[in-house]
């Protein structure tokens, strides 16, 4: 079953889900990882950023260049094409970019998409340039979110989800330093750097 397909007119519904002080918080981290002035010489990669809410409000906040890479033509046709956010269809496990052309990747609730997640982090670090930012905002699977992962699983998606503590590990050992944030009951974010 092609989920995203069925699910993209929804996404419109969630394009506000980030509060203006959430993004500017967002923002704030990801400015000193910019190699240069915006927007000639900054570039933000938004990994799995689906009809491209998040790198709109991205691109507003910073003025940086923000590219969506997402493999479903369903949710990218939500972004204009005479809009400032550029669209490349394409997966997080095999990115058509060339090494070092970002200054930072975001991803929001795509991560455990991703069928091969080492594969992604080690694109991760070969498309950010060294010392760049990697921010994943991801829900944690205890608690509350244990239906969710369920249903996920149900309708043919990975639902390959981290606690925070395991998300930390598994970047740690694929290049990318960082440390998680919770955000309410079931979110969290992790703020993170390619070493190298
Ligand atoms: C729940 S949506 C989130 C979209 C957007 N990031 C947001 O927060 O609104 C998950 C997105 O991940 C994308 N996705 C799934 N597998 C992927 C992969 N292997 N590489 C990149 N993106 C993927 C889907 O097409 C979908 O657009």
């Amino acid at each position: 079953m092609d989920f995203f397909k069925w699910v993209a007119p929804a996404f419109g519904h969630f394009a506000d889900r980030w509060s203006a002080e959430t993004i500017e918080g967002i923002a704030e981290w990801l400015r000193p990882h910019m190699s240069g002035d915006c927007p000639k010489d900054c570039a933000i990669l938004d990994v799995g950023g689906g009809t491209g809410a998040f790198a709109k409000r991205l691109h507003d906040a910073i003025g940086a260049q923000v590219t969506v890479l997402d493999p479903s033509p369903d949710m990218l046709r939500y972004i204009p094409a005479e809009g400032p956010v550029h669209c490349v269809q394409g997966v997080a496990e095999a990115m058509p970019f060339e090494d070092d052309t970002f200054d930072a990747v975001v991803v929001t609730d795509a991560f455990h998409h991703f069928r091969d997640q080492p594969g992604a982090a080690a694109e991760f670090r070969r498309v950010v340039r060294c010392g760049g930012g990697v921010f994943v905002e991801e829900f944690d699977p205890r608690g509350l979110m244990r239906r969710i992962v369920a249903a996920e699983k149900l309708v043919g998606e990975p639902g390959y989800f981290y606690t925070p503590e395991d998300l930390c590990v598994f970047m740690a050992a694929n290049g990318v330093e960082g440390h998680c944030e919770k955000v309410g009951p079931i979110s969290y974010r992790f703020f993170g750097k390619v070493t190298g």
